[in-house]
């Protein structure tokens, strides 16, 4: 086993205060971009063919991370013109995989940060002798997921994709976006046109009698959609619960990237980043934050489960809670800002602005 496919490409993203510049994938977590985090682990695994099946900025990636051999790998890059769904990007790129038919092949949701045993994966796909090989976690509430009740075996059952009923919830076992395909499977998906791998490959598959089967997993597991959880994201990689090798330094309370400059009496906890050339004031807290680069942290800022934008400005003793500051928004002293408030990129607050308690 050696190749895998990445898909980032979509509907776009949730980030969206700050990636209007940046797709998601390139925010950096834990002081890479986040997509760093996924190939370093693919490649810790053993593969080495990725291809990126991608529908929108794609020339931002490979100015970054050129044909992958400073990861060790052979990185190829393939746009869709409109984007194809998750099965069509899937099919779209099968004329670059080199794998024989029965051979497997990785497929990764490009926004999930988790602690999968790669190998685990493909070795219960082989063992299973499966046609696809599903990563299942469970979790509390299924809603926003894919489905996958398995039965004794381990076979999949069904997928429902974002059920809509209560009757739809038959079980806490998601779909968490890291799959094992044989060759022949992908070259099976229809070409050309939009296709859903949720929606239409997999309930296909299993009403033509397929085998699909489901491997529960329940290693570090996170879906980065929301800019909530992408700061839950890089905080728990700084803090080793996420496991990448691609961390910049040894993990630990806090990451302080080169260049940045950190007064000494402020604290820095809870796994926040510190991105190069950003300065934090005299006083200040940050808390399981992520402060991208350059950006200021102004004399007694108390900063919590927050994202601070490149080049952004945080006044002093203002308090952000929940919050994202797009790159270069600047946001005065004394304002408070929580509960998962965006600032756009570029906006100014003015001092005072914006606040939840009274005005003492
Ligand atoms: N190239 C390409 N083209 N990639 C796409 C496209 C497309 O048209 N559409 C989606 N993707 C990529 C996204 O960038 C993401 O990495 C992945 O496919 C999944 O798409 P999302 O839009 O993030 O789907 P989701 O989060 O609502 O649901 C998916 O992930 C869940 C786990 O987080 C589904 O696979 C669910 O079944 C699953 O539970
Ligand atoms: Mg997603």
């Amino acid at each position: 086993m050696t190749e895998a496919i990445l898909l980032v490409g979509g509907k776009g993203t949730r980030l969206r205060p700050l990636t209007v510049r940046t797709p998601k994938p390139m925010v950096p977590a834990a002081g890479v971009p986040f997509l760093s985090h996924q190939l370093a682990r693919a490649r810790a695994a053993g593969v080495d063919h990725v291809v990126l099946a991608t529908s929108y900025l794609a020339e931002v990636f490979e100015p970054y991370f050129g044909d992958g051999s400073d990861l060790g790998l052979h990185l190829e890059y393939v746009t869709e013109t409109d984007p194809l769904g998750t099965g069509g990007a899937i099919r779209n790129v099968a004329s670059r995989l080199r794998s024989g038919p029965d051979e497997p092949v990785l497929i990764f949701n490009g926004d999930i940060l988790t602690g999968l045993d790669i190998r685990a994966l493909v070795d219960t796909h082989t063992t299973a002798g499966a046609d696809v090989t599903l990563h299942l976690t469970r979790v509390e509430d299924p809603r926003a997921f894919g489905l996958v009740p398995t039965d004794g075996d381990g076979r999949v059952t069904a997928f429902l994709e974002k059920p809509q009923t209560p009757e739809e919830i038959v079980t806490d076992q998601i779909n968490a976006g890291a799959y094992v395909f044989a060759r022949s499977v992908i070259d099976s998906i229809p070409e050309g046109r939009p296709v859903s791998v949720e929606r239409e490959t997999f309930p296909g598959l299993l009403e033509a009698g397929a085998h699909l089967h489901g491997m529960v997993d329940s290693t570090y597991w996170l879906d980065l959609g929301t800019p909530r959880a992408f700061v839950r994201g890089s905080a728990d990689l700084v803090l080793g619960r996420a496991p990448s090798p691609a961390v910049p330094g040894a993990c630990g309370d806090r990451l302080v990237l080169d260049g940045a400059e950190v007064a000494p009496d402020a604290k820095l906890t809870g796994g926040t980043v510190i991105g190069a050339g950003a300065r934090v004031g005299a006083g200040a807290s940050v808390d399981g934050s992520t402060v991208l680069e350059g950006a200021v942290i102004g004399e007694g800022a108390r900063i919590t489960d927050s994202l601070v934008g490149a080049r952004a400005v945080v006044g002093p003793r203002t308090l952000l809670h929940d919050a994202v500051v797009g790159d270069g928004a600047t946001v005065g002293a004394d304002n408070e800002l929580r509960d998962g408030v965006r600032v756009w990129c570029d906006t100014h607050i003015p001092a005072a602005g914006i606040r939840f308690s009274s005005d003492q």
